[in-house]
């Protein structure tokens, strides 16, 4: 590594602003389109474009995928113009791309800026994770308590019934088990059929979304941007990787994970102080989609810094092309 200046979040923050609205506006027209690769792969373009521009000596750990299997914005791949502070960078330059497909609710672009190996590389492999808002004691949740205990424990804290909790779980046949458990308890459970960086986001602004706790397994990579999202907005998530085999295990080892048991806290996964930005593509609890009128796409970004807890919303208007 060159020599790398410190990391100036106030100044980076809002090249990043600019990194994750240019992706939202690539994939503008491919919203409701039916088309998931072609939305993904314009969002990446322009995310990688944008990236390029910062004066960062960035490295992608949380990426499109290994470098055999994605060329562009791989794990390993180095972004920024190389001058300027290391940095790790983990990015979903579309996250949701089926809810981008199909037009529905929640999706978003994401990336995340912080020091040198400070991010979890997480490898590609699912995650169980386990979010709640801030205010809360450190563990009053836990991944190893049964999920309806987690209600229950959740419910105590919060000096309210079991029925008033309501959980945001992904839907997949396995999640049924959980969702069943959940239920027995008498609480509610928002359903959402992808994207889970939104789903855990929930969690922080429980007044606006209505949803106070996130449970079930979903990508690691999507994990560690959550943990980063929440970082900055306050909130409590946990994580253990999932492996289903072999060749997933040995993900994790180059990735340099030897503990494949560990439950990550939101800090272990994010061990220094953060950026973080998404912007709106489809309509959602957190923000809201791209605007289409006939001269004019609007944005709507959220950025945030974990130093000072500073939340911004950047609406931007630009010529229709
Ligand atoms: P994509 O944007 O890559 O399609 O991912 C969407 C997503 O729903 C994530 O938010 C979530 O972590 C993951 O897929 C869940 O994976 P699976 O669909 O295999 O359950």
């Amino acid at each position: 590594m060159a020599d790398s200046p410190e990391f100036h979040d106030r100044m980076l923050s809002l090249g990043l602003a600019r990194v994750s609205e240019a992706a939202a506006l690539a994939s503008a027209d491919f919203v409701g389109r039916g088309d998931e690769k072609a939305a993904d792969q314009a969002a990446v373009n322009a995310m990688r474009n944008q990236l390029n521009m910062l004066d960062i000596q960035g490295v992608v750990v949380i990426g499109e995928g290994e470098r055999d299997e994605a060329p562009m914005l791989y794990i390993g791949e180095e972004v920024g113009t190389g001058h300027g502070p290391a940095v790790d960078i983990a990015l979903d330059p579309l996250e949701g791309t089926t809810l981008t497909a199909k037009d529905m609710p929640n999706a978003l672009t994401v990336i995340a800026m912080a020091p040198r190996s400070t991010l979890l590389h997480a490898p590609d492999v699912y995650m169980d994770k386990l979010a709640i808002g801030p205010g809360f004691a450190p563990d009053t949740v836990t991944l190893d308590m049964e999920p309806a205990e987690r209600v229950r424990a959740l419910a105590r804290a919060r000096g309210c019934d079991d029925e008033d909790i309501t959980v945001c779980i992904l839907e997949r046949p396995r999640h049924e088990e959980l969702i069943r458990e959940v239920r027995s308890t008498g609480a509610a459970i928002r359903l959402i059929t992808d994207g889970d960086v939104a789903g855990v986001m929930h969690v922080a602004e429980p007044e606006v979304t209505g949803i106070d706790m996130y449970m079930g397994s979903g990508g690691a990579p999507e994990g560690v941007l959550a943990a980063a999202a929440l970082k900055c907005m306050g909130g409590q998530i946990y994580g253990r990787l999932l492996f289903r085999n072999d060749d997933e295990k040995a993900r994790a080892a180059k990735a340099g994970i030897t503990d494949l048991d560990r439950v990550y806290t939101r800090d272990e996964m994010v061990t220094a102080n953060v950026i973080f930005a998404a912007t709106g593509v489809t309509d959602g609890s957190i923000l809201p989609g791209m605007k289409r009128e006939p001269d004019w796409l609007t944005t709507e970004t959220l950025l945030m810094r974990s130093k000072t807890g500073s939340v911004r919303r950047m609406r931007y208007r630009t010529p229709a092309k």
